[in-house]
């Protein structure tokens, strides 16, 4: 049933490029620059007028709704706000029928996001669902939605579900640019085309495990772990920190990068590792700054370069490559090096990689 792999959390990290295939299947059309969504057509006209999309989650579902902030805002020109379901729920958030809320929930059973859905549905908002598990509650209380196609997710620790929520609101993002017109038809060639070549990618990316599994000795013994991107590397050093403290029970923090010098700063000396995503993206020169500044104060860096990288090597005392690719598909590969981190990390530690202590798989009380 583990595929001859030790953990399922393992077997589930190397099916990324497949899951991330069968989740594009039939929604893709690169040659013709289109993307086809067949749960939320019935909402094609209304996603040209929307003021604005709420997406609400918990977890790592929720990391994925901010990769969806970038993406949306980014490509559809739509202002999206993100929101903890149980936070969101017991506020008295201004919700009308002109917006549009997005669940994100890979089990589809989370009480918090049921209670938030219900309380927007009850205020007149249509509710989609980005959801992993079919025929869930969550699908079910919900007007439309987009399944993930993952396939089923045994690890408590969340891996292949969330690239694929995050190959999902990219589509979604494409989608509405399409509906919008924000996005030209060259360029939705242009995108679509790469996005088809990720799952490859990701199969390059896997490659690193190895090497992967010699740096986690390295950090296996800290009680500390900070994790740093800029843009979307942001909601990515977030997801790299939950899965080390999820399964390895090492204190970890994501920030972005520049908001360290307004406080993590004064953690770090020569036993602090710092894990920053600095690949060449548009933040590429600003995050060569950051590591500077960790590195003056002997911080231990980590870094994920772009392959090729040289600048970041210089500086970095360990980098892990992943290959190049536009900004929008970062966050798809930066996580793969990750999890392979926490993975390898927890089982040094002899810890229960795949069902950690007071973790549940899905969390159905409040
Ligand atoms: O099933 P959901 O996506 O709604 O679950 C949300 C969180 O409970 C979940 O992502 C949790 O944070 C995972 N253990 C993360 O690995």
């Amino acid at each position: 049933e583990k595929g001859g792999y030790e953990h399922f959390m393992l077997k589930e990290i190397f099916e990324q490029s497949r899951s991330i295939r069968d989740c594009m299947r039939g929604r893709i059309y690169p040659n013709e620059g289109r993307v086809q969504l067949g749960g939320i057509k019935e909402y094609a006209d209304k996603l040209k007028n929307i003021d604005r999309i709420i997406i609400v989650a918990c977890g790592t579902s929720w990391h994925a709704g901010l990769v969806g902030e970038y993406l949306i805002e980014e490509y559809a020109r739509i202002p999206v706000e993100v929101e903890y379901a149980s936070e969101f729920r017991y506020r008295n958030p201004i919700i009308t029928e002109k917006d549009v809320v997005i669940a994100i929930s890979q089990s589809g059973e989370t009480a918090d996001t049921m209670a938030a859905i219900e309380m927007a549905k009850e205020k007149g908002a249509t509710i989609f669902g980005v959801c992993n598990v079919v025929g869930a509650s969550i699908p079910r209380l919900t007007h439309a939605g987009v399944y993930t196609h993952a396939g089923p997710e045994i690890g408590v620790a969340s891996t292949k579900a969330f690239t694929a929520q995050v190959t999902v609101l990219t589509l979604m993002a494409f989608y509405m640019a399409q509906q919008k017109g924000t996005l030209t038809q060259a360029k939705l060639v242009e995108l679509l085309t790469e996005l088809d070549c990720i799952p490859e990618k990701i199969t390059k990316a896997l490659a690193s495990n190895e090497l992967i599994k010699e740096i986690a000795h390295k950090f296996k013994d800290s009680r500390n772990c900070l994790f740093l991107g800029r843009g979307s590397g942001f909601p990515v050093a977030l997801e790299g920190a939950l899965k080390l403290k999820e399964i390895s029970y090492i204190h970890a923090e994501g920030y972005p990068a520049a908001e360290m010098k307004h406080g993590p700063i004064a953690l770090i000396d020569e036993e602090m590792p710092v894990v920053v995503i600095a690949t060449k993206n548009s933040s590429y020169e600003k995050v060569i700054s950051n590591i500077q500044e960790v590195k003056a104060r002997k911080g231990i860096v980590l870094a994920i370069v772009t392959e090729g990288d040289t600048e970041v090597r210089k500086m970095a005392d360990y980098c892990i490559e992943i290959p190049d690719s536009s900004e929008a598909f970062l966050p798809l590969l930066a996580t793969i090096p990750l999890q392979l981190l926490s993975y390898h990390i927890a089982l040094l530690r002899g810890c229960n990689v795949d069902q950690p202590r007071n973790l549940a798989k899905s969390v159905t009380v409040e």
